[in-house]
Order: C-alpha cells, then structure tokens, then sequence
C-alpha cells in the first residue's frame, strides 16, 4: 500500500490544504494528514480541535486519516513506513523553506517530498492570514469551511 503524507501545523485548517488533501488522496491508496508542532509558530487551537476540524471536512475521504505528532516528520514517517510527504506549493516566497525541509527530510531519511502546486483560487491563503482577518472580524467564510469559521469566531471572543 502506497502512502503519503500530508504534514503542517494546520492552525486551522484552510480551504487551500484541504485541496491538497483531496488532491493527494486521487493519488496514493492512503493519505495520513499529520498534525504536527512548528515552532515558528504560536498556536491557537489545540491538537485535538484542529484534529477534529480537519477529520470533519476530510470524512467524504475513505482514504484520508489524521493523526498527529510531536517530534520530527522524519521520525514520523519512519515509525509508521512512510516514505513520501506532500506539500502544497502557493507560491515562490513557499519555496525556499520547502526546499529546505524536502533536502533536509531526504538526507535525514530519504523520505521523498513532492510538491503540489496549488490552486490559483487559494494560492494567498495561509492559516495566519485567516486568524489575523478573524481576530479583527474580518469575513473568512470563503477560505475555510464552516466548522472552522464558527471555531475561530468563538476563539476570537474569548469562548
Ligand atoms: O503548516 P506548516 O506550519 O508550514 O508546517 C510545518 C511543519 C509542521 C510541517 C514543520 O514545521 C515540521 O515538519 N515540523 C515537525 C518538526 C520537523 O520535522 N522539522 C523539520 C526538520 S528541522
């Protein structure tokens, strides 16, 4: 059985790596979505609500599970037999990064990365983009699904 990797902190998760999912799961008998810590990065859900969020919108996915991690995505992959990860590529400000993780994740492991490029409607959208627009009441409905919109409207007011 052929299986990918989704991984990112998912902090919500976003119309833009749903895509990727979806698209990844036409191509691999299994696609594992793991959440996983990046400590760039605060966060504002939990592992479990983000877990959560992202199953509900993944349900129509057989192929599709989710599972989460605190460590390396290498030390992932190896524990569970995977050797290929999936990202999503918006545009060339992503690349230098993701060339990075992919040569440092190659060398670490030879886990392969393959990059998707995503789609033109959700190329500017990032999971910090959707809170900053949230905390400040802006309209986000159209880059995440409902379940998460209504997460992040009770998040921002305090709930
Ligand atoms: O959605 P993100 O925040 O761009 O995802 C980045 C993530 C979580 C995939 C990355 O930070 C990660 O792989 N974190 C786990 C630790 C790790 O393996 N880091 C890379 C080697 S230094």
């Amino acid at each position: 059985m052929k299986s990918a990797v989704c991984p990112g902190s998912f902090d919500p998760v976003t119309y833009g790596h749903l895509d990727i999912i979806e698209r990844a799961s036409a191509h691999f008998d299994q696609v594992i979505v793991a959440v996983l810590a990046n400590r760039s990065k605060s966060s504002l859900f939990t592992n479990e609500e983000r877990i959560a969020m992202i199953r509900e919108n993944t349900k129509h996915l057989p192929n599709v599970v989710v599972d989460s991690w605190y460590g390396l995505l290498v030390e992932y992959c190896r524990t569970h037999g995977v050797t290929t990860i999936v990202k999503g590529l918006r545009a060339v400000t992503d690349f230098d990064y993701e060339l990075q993780m992919a040569q440092i994740n190659y060398q670490a492991a030879r886990v392969e990365t393959m990059f998707m490029a995503t789609s033109p409607t959700h190329s500017f959208l990032s999971s910090s983009i959707v809170k900053e627009l949230a905390h400040f009441g802006g309209d986000v409905s159209t880059m995440v699904p409902p379940n998460v919109d209504e997460a992040l409207r009770k998040r921002v007011a305090g709930k």
